[in-house]
């Protein structure tokens, strides 16, 4: 039997879990990507708020003050999200939806989810490749992206709206904006109606995403975290499996599949 890097005692419980359960949330953060190439936030030495402040980067504040700065970051960011592949992480999660109710939400401005093959994927944060007019909100088709993936985000001028010719800023939602309500709506009801939750590379740092996962635990779902590192997540949590997404996400499927 796969311990799953848990405790022997835990191990019985969580198979049986993963086997009865039916309606499956999977909630992403930036670790499920890291296998692939997207650096994290919060992770020592390789994280990008280790190089840089979020509220320079990550705010609407921010933007304004240097619209070239955050422009030319989001665009490096954008042509290494193109640059990359699903990792086995990310097909693991595809290939579980083949026979059970599975729906991911993810904080995770890529499209990583949807290309391994996951078609009910609920984005908190926005896309990297949905920009939009900072001033009246029309949306704009981004070119395929010019910079280099390797680089290190060079500042660039954002583009003009044209209809208003306002700045146009990367579809993400930042610190101190509102998440898209419809898809806020759609993960609480989802998480107060699942089986299981499965909290895949995410700190658990940033709310209101990061209190779905109480949202889910109030309803009676079984908690499980995969995360090498310890997180804010670990004391709701009822499973806690250290370990990458692209090693133990395979083994997790196939070990669900058997049920
Ligand atoms: P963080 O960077 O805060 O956390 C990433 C987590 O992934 C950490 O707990 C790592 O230990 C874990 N991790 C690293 N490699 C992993 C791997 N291969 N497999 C599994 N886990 C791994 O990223 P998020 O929790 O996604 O918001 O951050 C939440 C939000 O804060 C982001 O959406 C972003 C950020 O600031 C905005 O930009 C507004």
């Amino acid at each position: 039997m796969d311990t799953f890097d848990l405790h022997p005692d835990l191990v019985p419980a969580f198979h049986a879990i993963l086997r009865k359960a039916r309606r499956i949330v999977v909630f992403t953060g930036a670790g499920a990507s890291a296998e692939s190439g997207i650096p994290t936030f919060r992770d020592a030495q390789v994280g990008l708020w280790h190089r840089f402040r979020p509220q320079d980067l990550a705010t609407p504040e921010g933007f304004l003050r240097d619209p070239a700065l955050v422009y030319g970051w989001y665009e490096w960011r954008r042509a290494k999200v193109a640059a990359a592949e699903p990792n086995a992480g990310h097909r693991a999660i595809a290939a579980w939806a083949q026979t059970r109710d599975v729906t991911v939400i993810t904080q995770n401005v890529d499209d990583l989810h949807e290309r391994a093959g996951s078609s009910r994927v609920i984005h908190l944060h926005g896309s990297i490749f949905a920009a939009r007019c900072f001033d009246c909100g029309a949306a704009y088709k981004l070119p395929p992206p010019s910079v280099d993936a390797a680089g290190t985000g060079e500042a660039m001028d954002p583009p003009r709206c044209a209809a208003c010719n306002g700045l146009i800023r990367p579809g993400v939602v930042w610190f101190n904006e509102n998440l898209p309500q419809r898809e806020w709506a759609k993960a609480e009801e989802l998480c107060r109606t699942a089986d299981l939750l499965l909290c895949i590379g995410t700190s658990g740092l940033v709310y209101p995403a990061a209190g779905l996962p109480q949202v889910a635990a109030q309803a009676g779902a079984p908690i499980a975290q995969i995360n090498p590192e310890a997180t804010d997540l670990d004391a709701l949590a009822d499973f806690n499996i250290r370990g990458t997404a692209g090693k133990i996400m395979p083994r997790l499927v196939a070990a669900a599949m058997q049920g």
